[in-house]
């Protein structure tokens, strides 16, 4: 499967991508031979990541490189992993840069009510839907949103999980679909339009409290199709 991914020669970029999630995203796309570069607001914070990581996976020869926001967003397909509160205000500076490209978006709109994760729908539906709004010439679509950054950052432990991806670019979900299926682990699932990811995003609170109560770190796999 990883040679799915290496024949699609795409470079990623990851735009927040010095947290956890930003993170799993890079080291497992970098695993399988998929270049990746880690994003941050301060490139000596992306560059000193990216030493750890390379420190940690020496044995994985990771394809790995860091930069500024502004150089991931010139990567061929860029994921956008910056806390929800902050990605608009990130992403719009960049707005020429990722046009024409394919721009996932796995963020997670929640908040604490109490001891509890809840979510907060965006007035857009979703985030993936207000990125799409604040980038019209990209190809925005969702993805990434349940799975758990640490496990999946663990290149020593496999996840079982599917992507569920949406968007309203069909091609670009395609893609992104087998990109995911490139990775150990995941399957791509094709969830839809755009609107999904209303739903999509607001299932993530649950799978944390679901974390919670088990003690675990759940993701999702759905039952009944053949791929
Ligand atoms: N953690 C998970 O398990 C997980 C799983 C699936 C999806 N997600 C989603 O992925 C996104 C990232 O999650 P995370 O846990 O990795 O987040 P995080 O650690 O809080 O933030 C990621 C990075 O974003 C940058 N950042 C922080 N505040 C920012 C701001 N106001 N504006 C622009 N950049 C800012 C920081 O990098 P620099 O300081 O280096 O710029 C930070 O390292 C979230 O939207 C989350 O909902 C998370």
């Amino acid at each position: 499967m990883p040679s799915a991914c290496k024949s699609a020669r795409v470079k990623i970029g990851v735009i927040g991508g010095t947290g956890p999630a930003g993170q799993a995203v890079a080291v497992q796309f970098a695993a399988v031979g998929v270049e990746a570069v880690i994003g941050s607001r301060t490139l000596s914070r992306a560059e000193e990541i990216v030493a750890e990581l390379n420190e940690k996976w020496r044995s994985k020869d990771l394809r790995l490189a860091g930069g500024t926001n502004e150089t991931a967003a010139e990567a061929d397909l860029v994921v956008v992993a910056t806390p929800w509160d902050g990605a608009l205000g990130t992403v719009a500076p960049l707005a020429g840069v990722l046009a024409g490209k394919v721009v996932v978006s796995m963020l997670n709109a929640i908040t604490r009510l109490g001891k509890e994760m809840v979510p907060l729908i965006p007035p857009s539906g979703s985030m993936t839907a207000a990125l799409a709004r604040a980038l019209p010439k990209s190809r925005v679509v969702g993805a990434f949103h349940h799975l758990p950054a640490g496990p999946w950052g663990d290149l020593d432990h496999q996840l079982d999980a599917d992507v569920l991806v949406c968007g309203d670019d069909r091609e670009a979900v395609a893609q992104v679909v087998g990109l995911v299926n490139g990775l150990p682990g995941l399957r791509g699932i094709d969830a839809g339009g755009l609107s999904g990811a209303t739903a999509i995003e607001a299932l993530t609170p649950t799978l944390l409290e679901i974390n919670r109560r088990y003690k675990t770190h759940a993701s999702i796999h759905l039952t009944g199709i053949q791929v």
